[in-house]
């Protein structure tokens, strides 16, 4: 056997080895389970394959091979106490693991195994021995046939050590486990034996049958099916064979987690050996768990998964604080674990950033709560016995007012044996809910307000896991009606409010639009969601109907975001950030948002800003923007605390109110000269990958939208595709019906423009010489002589308004001295000028005739100067006696004059 293999090495081998006997390798699945939501976190290799055991899901080969993440912290298994102070505690391991689903069994699951332990890593088979189920003789034939053993190294067991279940449901079977011993040097004795607890016999492997699935009896027990067909499910921990393979006792003594211990070390100045390594061993096995469970999408927080993960880091703070770390410790370490697991884990790397800023923040504001609490603590010790537990309300304040998780608390009395009163800090915890309670009841909010609360109260913030997937199940925690009334359940055609435990649909908020989508349950119900809300900024409302069978509160759903109307959102809201940040570099500083909405099919957004974009403004923000889509560089999202994103010039609404850690996206690449990207702005939305997702970037509109803010609405990616579309075949039919190349549609456009006011001004000219007589066949009537004064009156068709000025003038010059009067009838309408010379103003004025004319042509007023005035009226059909009307005026104005 070869001791120089390293745990990536081994890693390789086992997957290699089963991908050479006909196994697809399958990448970890997350450590959040996308398919239980009643597991906290993913903690066996069997996890993610649990519906294809059972026939619900089917994948394209019938045979696997994984190296599985696993946490098993929080929950069911909880090993986080113990995790420093054992050789093969962790919270954090890999479970490497073979599959057939319904492909081989027992023959060829032990015939792989055995021939990958002893022939590919070499070990002796006078070191192995295995078990089986008491009752399996078929598997005892299989290993003395396979392994050569006697009944001696064939140990059947009775109880459930060998018969292996996920929990109380899910597919489950006997099952065969390979031991190795460590020699007689270590104490203990082989499996079943009164000894077994030693740690000379160390499980190194699980062979597990698969052939049930235990499922609810309706009584309130339960009972086993077959599975369509028997399948096999194996877990290997990589650190205990790491351990075997390079002949080290202790898992902690192998490379990969030695490494990390070197580098605790390092960062804190310690020895890795002696009175710290406890320490050293709790930080090695808690950075590993915090970074995969952050790479997966765990934020710490007050709440289920989040907290756990916060009581692992604080754990570790603890720790390094210990080791008499001045400032915080934990982020200095990543580096050493991308270096180790980021080339399998390409997680880890594409996290770093993440996986730092998040340790960092974390421990700089625990830090100065620990030395606080400490002394609390501390000083309460004083005032007790070296026997007496720790009180409850101790425990309490040190959790909610210094944030010590109670096992935080237990860990630092470990050593000291001093328990802590459990039932007296549960008693605390309770007696803080009910006063939040009775201060809610007193503060009068809205009814629906306050079923929120209440719900609030009861099930905990819902878990959002759409940053990472968009499917995941998630299990239904309350049923309420439109109006807020709770059910529990609702049959087909309801309208209801879904709540879930945890869900991948987002709540509107930042302006995003909530998801739609669909649940389904095993039963055959369906549920089409219309639209994801988010109630008290934690508890997510999902409005939905019930379109099949029933919901119960209790079910548990799958639930199936709408992709591609998501897709499509995640584009619009990059998009949103790179105009932004576009905006502000084209316009000026002063821009800032004033509201933005993000849906599938368009973003809007409004900025401060005092004068319309020019065409110029538009085309340069649309370049700039277009050229951050073509660079094609990583969306990054980190978190952190305001002040710090402030520091590193995000982009964070004014007036705004952010908690303790705020999620910061950047995108657009490094600037030349500058140490941020292009943009860089709080956000809790969700965003595309890479920018070159958005596609294309396409404005459509730019408009006012209030004094001094202008609102600009843009598409992208298909959409902005399907928009130019349609503009290039508005410009080919243009093209078409100009019968030019569409190249020249501008010029041709401009030149037909041309013509056009060309002909107009001749069809004009044209016009008043036929009016006048020169040369069209309406010849000029010769003047009239009333009493002295001539008089030409004209009615012409279609002359327009603005022509019948000069028009008279022209009249007026032919007559000399005398009054002329013109009306021109279009569309039925009429327009009449009045002229009259300048020698006889003083007698006749053009006004008082004018107003004369335009009461015939049914129309009021008139206006202009003695000498020439003009009017209109509605009845063209009068003009001629208007004329009429007219030529009595002056007949009258001469006579009166004489
Ligand atoms: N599911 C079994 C276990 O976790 C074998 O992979 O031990």
């Amino acid at each position: 056997m070869s001791s120089k293999k390293t745990a990536n090495d081994i890693r390789a081998t086992f997957l290699d080895y089963y991908k050479s006997q006909g196994h697809a390798v399958v990448d970890s699945s997350p450590l959040v389970p996308r398919n239980d939501p009643t597991l906290m976190f993913t903690n066996a290799g069997m996890v993610q394959f649990k519906n294809v055991f059972t026939g619900q899901e089917v994948r394209p080969y019938s045979r696997a091979t994984t190296s599985q993440k696993c946490v098993r912290a929080g929950g069911k298994h909880n090993d986080l106490e113990n995790v420093g102070y054992t050789a093969r505690h962790h919270t954090f391991f890999e479970m490497l693991g073979n599959f057939s689903f319904g492909d081989y069994f027992k023959d060829d699951a032990i015939k792989f195994a055995w021939d990958l332990i002893t022939k590919e890593f070499g070990l002796p088979k006078e070191k192995l021995c295995v078990t089986v189920y008491h009752t399996d003789d078929e598997a005892a034939a299989i290993w003395k046939k396979v392994a050569g053993f006697g009944d001696d190294k064939i140990i059947r067991i009775p109880t459930s050590d060998n018969f292996w279940m996920m929990g109380d449901t899910g597919p489950c079977g006997p099952c065969s486990e390979i031991f190795y011993d460590h020699g007689p040097h270590i104490a203990g004795g082989p499996p079943g034996s009164p000894d077994e607890d030693g740690d000379r016999f160390v499980e190194i492997w699980n062979l597990v049958f698969m052939q049930y699935e235990q499922v609810p009896d309706g009584e309130g027990g339960f009972k086993r099916l077959s599975l369509p067909k028997p399948s096999i499910d194996t877990g290997m921990g990589l650190e205990r064979l790491t351990a075997v393979l390079q002949g080290v006792h202790d898992n902690y003594d192998t490379d990969l987690l030695r490494a990390l211990i070197l580098a605790s070390a390092d960062a804190t100045g310690t020895s890795p050996d002696g009175p710290h390594a406890v320490s050293h061993r709790v930080i090695a096995d808690h950075l590993r768990a915090s970074a995969f469970l952050i790479a997966d999408g765990v934020t710490p927080s007050k709440e289920g998964r989040g907290y756990v993960l916060r009581r692992i880091m604080r754990r570790a703070m603890r720790h390094a604080h210990i080791l008499g770390a001045k400032d915080p410790v934990m982020h200095r370490l990543v580096p050493a674990l991308v270096r180790e697991m980021g080339g399998h884990y390409t997680e880890l790397q594409r996290a770093q950033p993440l996986i730092t800023e998040t340790l960092r923040t974390e421990e700089t504001r625990f830090k100065a709560l620990l030395d606080r609490g400490l002394k609390l603590l501390a000083d309460e010790e004083e005032k007790l016995s070296p026997t007496d537990p720790l009180p409850g309300q101790v425990a309490f304040t040190l959790y909610d007012t210094f944030g010590f998780p109670l096992d935080l608390t237990q860990d630092v009395l470990r050593a000291k044996k001093r328990p802590v009163d459990v039932d007296g800090f549960n008693a605390a915890m309770e007696e803080q809910r009910r006063k939040a309670r009775a201060a809610w009841a007193g503060s009068g909010e809205a009814a629906t307000e306050k079923v929120w609360f209440e719900l609030k109260e009861e099930v905990g913030a819902t878990e959002f896991l759409g940053y990472d997937t968009e499917v995941a199940e998630g299990q239904v925690t309350a049923i309420l009606t439109p109006a807020g009334e709770r059910l529990t359940s609702a049959a087909a055609g309801t309208d209801v409010i879904v709540v879930v435990n945890q869900t991948p649909f987002y709540g509107e908020s930042g302006g995003q639009v909530g998801d739609s989508g669909v649940m389904f349950s095993g039963e055959g119900t369906e549920v089409t969601v219309r639209d994801t809300t988010k109630k008290l900024g934690a508890v997510f409302a999902h409005a939905a109907a019930v379109t099949k069978g029933n919901l119960s509160v209790g079910d548990v759903v799958e639930m199936r975001v709408d992709t591609t109307r998501r897709a499509a959102i995640r584009a619009n809201h990059s998009a949103t950030h790179l105009l932004h940040e576009a905006l502000r570099r084209r316009l000026g500083e002063h821009v800032t948002q004033k509201g933005s909405l993000v849906a599938p099919e368009r973003l809007r957004f409004d900025i401060s800003q005092p004068n319309p974009l020019s065409a110029e403004d538009i085309r340069a923000v649309e370049e700039a923007v277009n050229a951050r889509i073509l660079g094609n560089s990583d969306v990054t999202t980190r978190l952190m605390t305001p002040d710090e994103a402030i520091a590193l010039g995000a982009m964070a609404l004014f007036g705004e109110k952010y908690g303790d850690e705020v999620r910061v996206v950047s995108m657009g690449g490094m600037e030349e000269g500058a140490n941020k990207e292009f943009s860089v702005e709080l956000c809790g939305g969700t965003h595309v990958r890479r920018t070159g997702d958005i596609g294309l970037f396409k404005i459509v509109n730019e408009g006012a939208v209030a004094a001094g803010i202008r609102r600009i609405e843009a598409l992208t990616g298909r959409g902005a595709f399907e928009y130019l579309e349609e503009q290039e075949a508005r410009l080919q039919q243009a093209a078409s019906a100009l019968k030019v190349p569409p190249a020249e549609v501008p010029a041709k456009v401009a030149s037909l423009v041309e013509e056009r006011r060309k002909l107009e001004r001749e069809l004009a000219d044209l016009r008043r010489q036929v009016a006048l007589g020169g040369g069209g066949t309406a010849a000029a009537p010769a003047a009239k002589d009333l009493g002295g004064v001539k008089f030409i009156g004209r009615v012409v068709a279609d002359l327009p308004a603005k022509d019948l000025k000069p028009f008279a003038d022209e009249m007026k010059k032919q007559v000399g001295s005398g009054v002329v009067t013109v009306i021109s009838v279009a569309d039925g309408k009429a327009s009449i000028v009045v002229g009259v010379t300048e020698d006889l103003t003083s007698r006749i004025s053009a006004v008082d005739l004018v107003k004369v004319g335009a009461a015939a042509l049914g129309g009021k007023g008139g206006g202009g100067r003695p000498d020439m005035a003009q009017a209109g009226g509605p009845d063209g059909g009068k003009a001629d006696d208007a004329v009429a009307e007219i030529e009595t005026a002056v007949s009258q104005a001469v006579a009166a004059a004489a």
